[in-house]
């Protein structure tokens, strides 16, 4: 029924059979672990109003919760696999759910009692939840009484207790009524009781005796609702919607087979280019310094300063050579060459470097303007040039 707890417990007894011994020797009360799957048929999961627990795989599952109106009519039919853990074997039941309409939907007075010292499977047990409803009977003596939902604690943010003393996770039990809530009830709403919970006392009930054989209850987590008073509070969360995406058609990745890259392009900019350049480069700088005369005057001109430079180094070990050759006046107003003041001097040291130099001054000039222009430029294009490949291939 709508708005009535279902519980439907899935015996481990009933499954053996459909899993035959493994041999003539095991005898079939063989404890076989199995556990349970169960999902809506055609679906990958329960109905959200179905919930499903199985403590260990020696223990029996539980199917609980509460359907509402508007599950009403609908048929359910859930598919049932029984796992034999030791065989792996598996059978299958299908379990049909009919969902009626009562009238007596909804039961307006609802009161969800908190039990420290169960755990919800504990709870699900019929003879235990009869022995609840019967002990809440007697506290509030309503016409019609009936359990509406069941919650673990763990569901509602509570953790998961140490394993000592045997303790038990808690659960939450919502039961409807169709008489007011008996004064008994009421008793932790008075400021004496609202005091001694705030200090996390147990407050004074009086007809906690009741339950106190079986039942423990934290009387200050009680919860009265009188669904007939409950204004419905509009709500401005977005409709949840029924859990199943839109079909937005065929989803289409990207190809597998990359295009291959083509890095002709780069290798010519970054490599042959450069090296063209350097090689007309080398060839015209070759050429100017080997075959052409200035560059022949240039190389001459090279060795002879190493060797006046040798000589200097000479006169200062030796300082009786008074003369150095290369402070004798070099052209005289006509050109000619002005006999050397110490001619015996002039025989024993090397060549003055002055006498190959005689008409070729203005050539060296333009070779050095030349060369002097000549190499920054290069520097520069070749700078201007490596900078513009790398920035081209940061953009690739
Ligand atoms: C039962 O309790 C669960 C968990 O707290 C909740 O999601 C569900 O809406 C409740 N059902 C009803 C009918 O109150």
């Amino acid at each position: 029924s709508a708005g009535v707890l279902f519980v439907h417990v899935l015996e481990r007894e009933h499954f053996k059979g459909e899993f035959p011994p493994l041999s003539q020797t095991w005898s079939v009360s063989v404890n076989d672990p199995i556990t349970f799957n169960t999902n809506l048929m055609g679906y990958p999961d329960r109905p959200g109003w179905l919930r499903y627990i199985q403590r260990t795989s020696h223990s029996d599952g539980v199917l609980y919760g509460s359907p509402t109106a508007e599950h009403v009519g609908k048929a359910t039919i859930i598919e049932i696999t029984a796992y034999n853990r030791r065989t792996f074997e598996t059978a299958r039941h299908n379990l049909v759910i009919n969902i009626m309409s009562t009238e007596d939907y909804p039961l307006p007075y609802q009161a969800e009692f908190f039990i420290k010292n169960m755990n919800v499977e504990e709870m699900l047990a019929s003879e235990v939840l009869g022995d609840f409803l019967g002990a809440v009977k007697n506290v509030w003596q309503p016409e019609r009484l009936n359990a509406i939902n069941i919650t673990s604690a763990l569901d509602r943010g509570g953790r998961v207790p140490l394993p000592i003393n045997n303790l038990k996770e808690g659960v939450y039990v919502m039961v409807g009524a169709d008489v007011q809530f008996s004064s008994c009830l009421r008793e932790v709403e008075n400021p004496h009781n609202q005091l001694r919970c705030s200090q996390e006392m147990e407050p004074v009930i009086s007809c906690d005796k009741k339950f106190r054989a079986q039942f423990d209850i934290d009387w200050c987590k009680i919860n009265l609702v009188d669904i007939t008073k409950v204004v419905t509070i509009h709500s401005n969360r977005p409709d949840p919607g029924t859990g199943v995406l839109p079909d937005i058609g065929e989803y289409n990745p990207p190809s597998e087979f990359l295009k291959s890259r083509d890095f002709f392009a780069d290798f010519l900019i970054t490599l042959a280019v450069p090296s063209a350049v350097a090689m007309v480069l080398f060839t015209i700088l070759g050429y100017s310094m080997c075959c052409r005369r200035e560059g022949v005057i240039q190389l001459v001109h090279h060795s002879s300063i190493q060797k006046s430079t040798k000589e200097l180094r000479s006169m200062s070990k030796n300082r009786e050579i008074s003369w150095p050759l290369s402070t004798l006046p070099v052209f005289s107003q006509s050109g000619e060459v002005v006999p050397p003041i110490h001619p015996d001097n002039y025989e024993t040291t090397s060549m003055p470097l002055q006498t190959h130099m005689q008409g070729h001054k203005h050539i060296e000039e333009q070779m050095h303007t030349i060369s002097f222009l000549l190499a920054p430029c290069l520097s520069l294009f070749l700078i201007i040039y490596l900078s513009f490949s790398l920035l081209w291939q940061a953009a690739m």
